[in-house]
């Protein structure tokens, strides 16, 4: 990977618009991805799926080009088993609203989840009468697998996990999880927000039932997100929403359910997102996922490297930098997250993300408040990782206690 010519494929980057650390919150977009979003705005505005003049032509034959294109990038077959939506946490809801649970079922999930992988579990603890099993995570959060495995027996139906954690970067190994759960009768649902931009998954290697992600976090247009699942999964799920588009036939009493995908996708779409979305596996493709996952890694190291020195700079999470994907939460003695990361953007422009990240449980199990986190992608040079360091060097000398 040419880091100049990639960083130049940026609009924000080459306007100078500052160093921009908070990626696993939502990515920049490169022009490829902006100019396929115009293009349907300019060319051909209409819906999909419906209509069938040339306009709507175009547009449904794009969709079915980012479902192929959604195969190919993540392994797998049947480009009917994407589901678009507009974003993981959608995705995960719709899981677990529509998976055919009953009461006393039980679903396992880590006590490191985001709460969009959290939140809608206990609804269906309550709503449902599911029961909640949540596996410990390692002192430092990385994934235990012992604690796991006391997790599983003959009662446990769903296995949902991040594959990545948004806290500490630092990936659940899916694969082992999923050889335990099918062989205690369970499904594994699996947050890949932050993985699915980072690191090559490979879904059908995996074998995992349900995977949920977002097109934002990986250059993809705002308010993009894919849910997949194996076809017998997603038969077996009940969708989120219905009405048009999700049905088959309908009478003034009845109705029935469209095959999968449609039957998940109620109204009309994010034309402009799902075309965006294709431009945006396209360019990770040409890159490379394993690229993408080198270059991450050295940014890490390279930031470890830069605050290793400094005495009241706390790292959350495993010691490391191979372990973190592409995220750095930290926190400075005597100061906020909040003050951290303000202090970083009106001393050099740098934009991080600071509280909890939507991970409230994780935070509150260690008694840790918060943290600052700096998160890296593709287009992060070297250059602004030290300017970073420096700067976190000068806050913590400055004003740390
Ligand atoms: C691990 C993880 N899961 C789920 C989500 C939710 O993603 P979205 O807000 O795009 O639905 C995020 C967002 O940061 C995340 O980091």
């Amino acid at each position: 990977m040419d880091i100049g010519t990639v960083r130049g494929d940026f609009p924000t980057i080459r306007k100078g618009k500052g160093i921009y650390l908070d990626s696993a919150c939502q990515s920049l977009r490169p022009d490829q991805v902006i100019q396929a979003v115009v293009e349907y705005y300019e060319e051909y505005p209409a819906c999909g799926g419906r209509s069938v003049h040339s306009m709507a032509d175009r547009v449904s034959d794009g969709m079915d080009r980012t479902r192929e294109a959604l195969a190919s990038f993540f392994g797998t077959d049947d480009p009917d088993c994407f589901v678009f939506n507009k974003n993981c946490t959608e995705g995960l809801n719709t899981a677990a609203r529509g998976l055919p649970l009953k009461r006393g079922d039980v679903v396992v999930t880590t006590d490191t989840e985001h709460n969009s992988n959290h939140v809608p579990w206990l609804v269906a603890e309550r709503e449902r009468g599911i029961k909640r099993r949540m596996c410990r995570s390692k002192k430092d959060g990385t994934f235990d697998l012992e604690s796991f495995k006391s997790c599983i027996g003959r009662d446990v139906k769903v296995v949902s996990v991040q594959h990545t954690n948004n806290v500490t970067g630092c990936t659940v190994p899916v694969k082992e999880v999923v050889e335990i759960a099918h062989d205690a009768g369970a499904i594994v649902v699996v947050d890949g927000a932050q993985a699915a931009p980072h690191i090559p998954v490979n879904l059908k290697d995996l074998d995992v039932d349900v995977y949920c992600f977002s097109g934002h976090k990986m250059l993809g247009p705002t308010g993009t997100g894919v849910m997949y699942g194996k076809k017998e999964v997603l038969e077996s799920m009940s969708p989120l929403m219905v009405g048009g588009g999700t049905v088959g036939l309908v009478s003034a009493d009845s109705y029935n359910n469209a095959p999968v995908p449609d039957r998940f996708e109620a109204g009309l779409h994010n034309y402009a997102g799902v075309l965006g979305l294709r431009a945006a596996l396209e360019y990770l493709g040409r890159i490379g996922m394993d690229e993408v996952r080198r270059w991450d890694s050295l940014l890490m190291e390279r930031m470890f490297k830069g605050l290793e020195d400094l005495g009241n700079v706390h790292v959350v999470g495993p010691s490391d930098p191979k372990e973190h994907s592409g995220v750095l939460s930290f926190n400075i003695d005597g100061l906020s997250s909040h003050d951290i990361g303000m202090m970083l953007d009106s001393m050099a422009g740098i934009m991080i993300r600071s509280g909890m990240h939507c991970s409230h449980p994780f935070y509150v199990s260690r008694g840790i408040d918060g943290s600052a986190r700096a998160s890296t992608y593709l287009y992060n040079s070297v250059d602004e990782i030290d300017v970073f360091c420096d700067t976190v060097v000068r806050i913590s000398e400055t004003f740390g206690d």
